[in-house]
């Protein structure tokens, strides 16, 4: 029977220790708690076991949510879009060449398409971002997203690889096809992932997900022209070259090392409605700087900030940001990109594809 409160807690304290292993039992007990509690209230008209008892039934409430989740197939769980970007090309500093081209290859066809008809030029196809990590491939097509007033899928192929297995097909398909709705850039990142797999032994559900991707591209057609598509990677080289052809990832973008304007932004963004101290020689820091990737400048910033926050925070006077925090933080902060152009450099040398990727040779010495 339901009577005493001691029998409640007793019931919670179960419900929270099998709420993860076996939610449907957790679930039982925080009702019966909930019961309890209220029964008790109404006999002594005490309002704090009636909220307790309304907060156990929420948990209860919750639990049943997050059940009812975990049973779908997978397929259910779609990938659904971004909305109300925030990051737009303002706040991408430096990579400039790269937005003049994604403005005239997707944007303004987008934007415009009768003035591209008038010149018989074809819209469609997509861009292909590569380059080191950390140098603003993801928030460049983020920030694409937004300049097309598009919604924002971001597909992790590598995500699709291993929660998707069996599902991969209908994953990509629900995708493409809710991408039809509005307009949308469906960004597909670490695009090598199906690549390097297909080269080495044959996999067949690399090739079944390259496959399955091909065609949904190949579908978009001209009446579907409100979907943009973009792709990233560290190592284009490993790329499925079906996947470079006209209509597909044509375009190939580098997003590289910021150089030094790039850099000297990025610093004052990452300063921007904090306090600084006038001392701060930019300059300086930019020289300091020079194989840095933008991940790698935003850490340092943040390395800086954390001195004088770290100060205050043991009780000494709080005081601003200055150049010397700054000297303090380059000790420890190396560029993390170094090695990528050492290894990239290696590959396309042992494959004799300098050629075709020779930013990798002209950048990040
Ligand atoms: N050009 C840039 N302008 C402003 N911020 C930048 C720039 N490049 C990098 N950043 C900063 O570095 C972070 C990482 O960038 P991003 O995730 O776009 O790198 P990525 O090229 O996609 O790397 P990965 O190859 O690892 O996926 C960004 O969130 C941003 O804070
Ligand atoms: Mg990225």
């Amino acid at each position: 029977m339901l009577n005493s409160i001691a029998e409640a807690k007793g019931y919670v304290k179960v419900a929270m220790k099998c709420e993860s292993t076996n939610k449907q039992k957790a679930r039982k007990l925080y009702l019966l708690a909930s019961a309890c509690y209220l029964e008790k209230s109404k006999k002594e008209s005490n309002l704090l076991h009636e909220q307790m008892a309304h907060y156990l039934f929420a948990k209860a409430q919750a639990l049943k949510k997050r059940q009812h989740k975990a049973n779908l197939p997978d397929s259910t769980k779609e990938i659904k879009p971004y909305i109300n970007l925030k990051i737009g090309f303002d706040d991408i500093c430096g990579l400039m060449e790269a937005k003049q081209k994604i403005k005239e290859k997707i944007i303004y066809p987008f934007e415009k398409p009768e003035i591209y008809n008038i010149y018989k030029k074809k819209a469609g196809g997509g861009i292909l971002f590569w380059g080191p990590p950390g140098c603003g491939k993801t928030i460049l097509a983020e920030a694409t997203a937004k300049e097309a007033k598009a919604v924002f899928f971001n597909i992790k192929i590598n995500d699709v690889l291993s929660k998707w297995v069996g599902e991969s097909e209908k994953t990509i398909a629900n995708i493409f096809q809710n991408a039809r709705k509005q307009a949308s850039v469906i960004f597909f990142d670490e695009l090598d992932a199906l690549g390097t797999q297909r080269d080495g032994e044959e996999n067949s559900f690399t090739r079944r997900l390259t496959n399955t991707i091909l065609s949904q591209i190949d579908g978009i057609g001209t009446k579907d022209s409100k979907i943009l598509l973009i792709g990233a990677t560290n190592s284009p080289w490993n790329i499925d070259n079906a996947l470079r052809r006209p209509g597909r990832f044509d375009e190939i973008i580098f997003v590289g090392t910021p150089n030094k304007d790039a850099r000297k932004k990025i610093i004052q963004l990452q300063l921007r409605q904090k306090p600084i101290s006038e001392d701060i020689d930019y300059d300086a820091i930019v020289e300091n700087t020079k194989e840095f990737s933008g991940a790698d400048i935003v850490a340092l910033c943040d390395d800086a900030v954390n001195i004088p926050l770290r100060e205050a925070l043991e009780g000494k006077a709080i005081r601003n940001i200055n150049f010397n925090d700054f000297l303090t933080a380059l000790k420890n902060r190396k560029t993390s990109i170094k090695i990528w152009y050492q290894k990239a450099r290696e590959e396309l040398t042992k494959t004799n594809n300098q050629d075709l990727f020779r930013e990798v040779f002209e950048h990040g010495n």
